[in-house]
């Protein structure tokens, strides 16, 4: 669980390889792991890296210490950046929402947020925007921009859509009551809440079950679920069928045909029930 990879300045997000899985921790613990400029930067470049890294089958993002993330950080992010041009506030605008939103949607390998304590306002794009998403029973969020007289900007109010219902998602916005990783749960914000002394070990055991299935139809499937939510039935049918094509010809292990003939053949497993298996096709283990 060490050999952190080299990234530009390296101090503020850290990563750990551990059989196939690279927890990527934001590293303010001090602020609460408040999303400043230069925090968004190292993140960006940590995913990039990340991206085509072998040592990493699947991206965990959490937050050292007792937080996910406090959010944008309300002095780097917010007030110093009053001053400058709009075209500098811009950039800085673009890449905290380029790792959060666009690299994580479609990043190429599985991602599961693990939010571990404190997750407010900007802290919910990289929720929303995993593949999946863990908390704490007893992590706290809140969607605090209306305690403090601004709105869920930088896309949080369209992450907020994409996963919860009008209801919820509106009570929270307008009232800024915080809620914990059960009511999380309950509203589908994340997948599923455990209790904080666990949170860690399910979240290891739900990235190995990511990590034993085909890694190329993981690939494609996320992809394709992201995409057909804004087409019609007829542009869907037709994209998933050149997806499931371009699957057949790209797949290095042949999963299709390996599935089928364990199951029909071999009778060694049931599709139904569960994968199958990797290493007799010659596929790598992580
Ligand atoms: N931006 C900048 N700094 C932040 C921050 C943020 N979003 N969140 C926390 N910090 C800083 C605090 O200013 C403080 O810095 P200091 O030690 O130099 O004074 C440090 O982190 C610890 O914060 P503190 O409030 O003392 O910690 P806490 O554990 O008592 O409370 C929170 C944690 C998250 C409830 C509280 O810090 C908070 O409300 N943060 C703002 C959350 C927010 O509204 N984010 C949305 C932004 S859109």
């Amino acid at each position: 669980m060490n050999d952190p990879i080299a990234t530009p300045g390296g101090k503020l997000v850290l990563v750990e390889f551990d059989d196939g899985i690279a927890w990527v921790s934001l590293n303010r613990p001090d602020k609460r792991n408040a999303m400043n400029p230069a925090l968004n930067a190292e993140m960006l470049g940590v995913l990039d890296a990340l991206e085509t890294d072998e040592r990493c089958g699947l991206v965990v993002v959490t937050g050292a210490g007792d937080a996910y993330s406090a959010g944008m950080d309300l002095k780097e992010f917010f007030r110093e950046s009053d001053r400058l041009a709009p075209e500098a506030w811009l950039q800085i605008s673009r890449v905290a929402q380029t790792w959060q939103i666009d690299r994580l949607r479609h990043y190429p390998k599985p991602t599961i947020a693990m939010v571990n304590g404190w997750c407010f306002g900007g802290a919910f794009n990289s929720v929303v925007s995993c593949d999946l998403a863990i908390a704490a029973e007893e992590a706290v969020f809140g969607l605090s921009e209306v305690n403090w007289g601004i709105i869920p900007a930088g896309n949080v109010l369209k992450s907020v859509a994409s996963v919860m219902s009008a209801r919820d998602g509106l009570y929270y916005t307008l009232t800024g009551e915080t809620f914990d990783g059960s009511r999380a749960a309950e509203m589908k914000l994340v997948n599923i809440a455990v209790p904080h002394a666990i949170l860690r070990e399910h979240t290891r055991a739900l990235a190995r079950t990511l990590l034993s299935k085909n890694r190329a139809a993981v690939r494609a499937a996320k992809h394709a679920f992201r995409r057909v939510g804004a087409m019609s039935w007829d542009d869907s049918d037709d994209y998933l069928a050149a997806k499931l094509d371009q699957l057949r010809l790209t797949d290095p292990e042949g999963g299709r045909n390996e599935g089928m003939r364990q199951f029909l053949d071999d009778k060694t497993y049931r599709p139904g029930l569960g994968g199958y298996q990797r290493d007799k096709s010659g596929s790598s283990g992580a």
